[in-house]
């Protein structure tokens, strides 16, 4: 079986995640490609069994480079298995999962797939409170570190 897993991101995460996810693979003997969701423009994606396409969160937002891979080859996934996931910061807590899973996930299977994925993955992202990702960062972490206070949480801790 060929395999390929895309991957989109901002910050690392979910080349993490793809990483794992394609060394998992590779160890139940799935002949695997791996690619950054920017270089894959012109590769070819018919010859793949199974397609598994992801993406870090931003604002609610996956990267634009996965959404496009998902858009411009929605003919052709409508006739592979096809798996999303993504690293976001909902699913960190119990929560926000289901809202996670439900705006990141499904919703996005439902605007790009013909048909259903056979899995999604709701995975974590990492919260470093010291990281230096900009204004939008420091504005967005006000509200993180409220809620996480809220459940008890040191919002001072790294979380991975
Ligand atoms: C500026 C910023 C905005 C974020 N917005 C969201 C969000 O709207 N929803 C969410 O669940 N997580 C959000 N997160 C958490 C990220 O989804 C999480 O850190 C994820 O692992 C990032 O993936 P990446 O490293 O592959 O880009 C945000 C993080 C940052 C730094």
């Amino acid at each position: 079986m060929k395999g390929l897993v895309v991957y989109g991101t901002r910050y690392g995460t979910a080349k993490e995640i793809a990483e794992e996810i394609a060394k998992t693979l590779k160890n139940e003997n799935v002949d695997v490609s791996l690619f950054n969701a920017k270089q894959i423009k012109d590769h070819g994606i018919s010859a793949y069994d199974l397609i598994i396409v992801g993406s870090g969160i931003k604002m609610g937002k996956w990267t634009k480079e996965s959404k496009n891979f998902l858009k411009n080859n929605q003919n052709i996934l409508s006739n592979k298995k096809v798996a999303l996931f993504v690293s976001c910061g909902a699913a960190n807590t119990e929560k926000s999962m289901a809202e996670g899973q439900e705006k990141y996930l499904d919703n996005i299977s439902k605007e790009y797939l013909i048909n259903k994925p056979i899995a999604t993955g709701l995975f974590g992202g990492i919260y470093d409170p010291n990281a230096n990702h900009g204004l939008m960062f420091k504005f967005v972490n006000r509200f993180i570190k409220k809620e996480m206070e809220k459940e008890g949480k040191d919002p001072n801790q790294r979380i991975d």
